[in-house]
């Protein structure tokens, strides 16, 4: 498989990132995890202004601090995925919504990326010191709750979302001990961040 990272958006990914809200739009597919992009189609920049916003945001009721990253695969810098991951929880996203919120672009579904995306969301996590990630997901999004599987994701309850009309659902990760027991199969597949130690770089790329 493919090596992916994960990329705080730039300037130099307007014209990709426009193209993968649109891509869900042609297929008429949900939109998750893309830090409000799809409202700002017309202001890429005031879009970065707002991540910046959103990154240093004091926590209340109505907002929490919060990142969001371009899933990019490395070997045509495409961006494959996107994932918006709240540093705290308000009392509103403690009932709904959790910790992180992720999507990937229609034609690159299936092909194992948003276990990258949620792998590389959990070392994250692990480095702000979040020790348990919650989220949410319809019942029957089974590519959502498959990837929280994938991680040991342990369902907590169930509800009815009369809004959706559709039963919702809760899962929990427990992050290092995600990361301890499946870093062998996600760390080759994950494009190393600068800096890392070289022996352990080589040793986890072959
Ligand atoms: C949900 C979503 C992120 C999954 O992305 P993906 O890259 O296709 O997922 P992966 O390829 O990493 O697959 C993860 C697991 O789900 C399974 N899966 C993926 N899509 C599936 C589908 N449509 N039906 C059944 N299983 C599916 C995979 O087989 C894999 O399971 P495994 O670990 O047993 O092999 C993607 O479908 C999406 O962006 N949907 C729209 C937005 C959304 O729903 N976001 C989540 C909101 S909670």
């Amino acid at each position: 498989m493919e090596r992916l990272m994960h990329v705080k958006p730039d300037m130099s990914y307007k014209e990709d990132a426009i193209a993968y809200i649109n891509e869900h739009y042609e297929v008429g597919s949900a939109i998750n995890g893309v830090g409000g992009l799809k409202r700002y189609l017309d202001d890429y920049e005031g879009w970065l202004e707002k991540l910046e916003t959103d990154r240093h945001q004091v926590p209340n009721e109505e907002h929490v601090p919060a990142e969001t990253y371009f899933l990019v695969r490395e070997s045509d810098n495409r961006i494959v995925g996107m994932i918006n991951i709240r540093l705290v929880l308000n009392e509103r996203l403690q009932k709904r919504g959790g910790h992180i919120g992720y999507g990937i672009r229609p034609s690159e579904r299936q092909k194992g990326y948003n276990k990258i995306n949620l792998y590389l969301a959990l070392k994250r996590c692990q480095e702000l010191g979040i020790e348990t990630v919650l989220l949410d997901c319809n019942k029957n999004n089974l590519g959502s709750s498959k990837t929280m599987q994938a991680f040991g994701g342990v369902l907590i309850n169930e509800w009815y979302d009369e809004e959706d009309k559709k039963i919702d659902q809760r899962y929990s990760i427990n992050v290092n001990e995600a990361i301890k027991n499946y870093q062998d199969i996600y760390e080759p597949f994950i494009v190393q961040k600068e800096g890392e130690n070289e022996c352990n770089r080589s040793k986890k790329l072959i």
